[in-house]
């Protein structure tokens, strides 16, 4: 079963990961959190904009609106089966283009962008600094750059076995090579050299399908692993099941976006 961990290379199973993102792009508190982002790069008709890690293009197509076609909204990401999503989702449109490449190695000279986004990656990444680095790299000095990451690590889920809960969500957590990389992102943009760093937070919530496609397969290997017991991961699994039946299902996740100027 696909995990929320294998976002670090989502071309194993890229029907798991187009599924994932194409719910969260059809979610209203993403695309307020979106429109926030796209307001800390302050963007303007012909801008050129990078979406880094930009998946099937959930957040470069809404950039592409406001630059026009005579900007240059540029998605680049690690998994060539989410950039050929992404190129058919485009269809010949203007000012929009969709590249594979990776984070810390962005196949764009130095300068090109006017400014450079980077939502939900940075939980996958092994050097954070690199990219970061990497994106001030390509942005024209005085350009703006925002960090979007989900704080993992924050995941609420209402339970009445908040202990439970609180050993798998660590687990989906631990799963994942920077879960904490929320809450880490406002000083590794300030460590990496982003001038007047800004932190805004954001909660979303998800129902209980979005859960499923989260948790259930990382908490089952957890168990395959010895990290947690089978018994332990299916009383918590049936809870929630149950949950949902009575209508009382409750996931809240914390989203940070940290934004900066090169
Ligand atoms: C959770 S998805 C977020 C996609 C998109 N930013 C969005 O908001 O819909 C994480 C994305 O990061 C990409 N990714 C992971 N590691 C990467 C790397 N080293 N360089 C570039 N992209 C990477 C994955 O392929 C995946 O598309």
């Amino acid at each position: 079963m696909s995990r929320i961990g294998g976002f670090t290379q989502p071309d194993a199973s890229p029907e798991y990961f187009i599924k994932f993102l194409s719910f969260l792009d059809g979610q209203g508190s993403v695309k307020s959190i979106r429109a926030h982002a796209a307001q800390c790069l302050s963007l303007a008709a012909g801008h050129r904009v990078l979406d880094l890690g930009c998946g099937i293009g959930g957040a470069t197509f809404p950039i592409a609106d406001v630059v026009g076609p005579n900007g240059l909204a540029a998605g680049v990401d690690v998994s060539s089966a989410m950039i050929e999503a992404a190129r058919e989702r485009a269809a010949g449109r203007q000012g929009v283009e969709f590249h594979v490449g990776n984070a810390t190695a962005i196949p764009f000279p130095d300068r090109f962008f006017d400014s450079a986004r980077c939502e939900r990656v940075f939980l996958y990444l092994p050097d954070r600094l690199a990219a970061i680095r990497e994106m001030m790299r390509v942005v024209k000095p005085g350009g703006r750059i925002c960090l979007v990451d989900t704080e993992i690590d924050s995941t609420a889920i209402y339970s009445t076995k908040p202990a439970l809960t609180r050993k798998m969500t660590s687990l989906i957590c631990a799963s994942m090579p920077n879960g904490n990389s929320g809450r880490e992102l406002p000083a590794l943009a300030r460590q990496a050299g982003l001038k007047g760093v800004q932190t805004d937070c954001f909660a979303i919530t998800t129902p209980y399908e979005f859960f499923q496609r989260v948790a259930v397969g990382t908490v089952l290997k957890a168990a395959e692993d010895g990290l947690a017991s089978t018994t332990e991961v299916e009383e918590w699994l049936t809870e929630q099941e149950t949950l949902q039946e009575r209508g009382e299902f409750f996931q809240m996740w914390l989203m940070v976006v940290a934004s900066g100027t090169v």
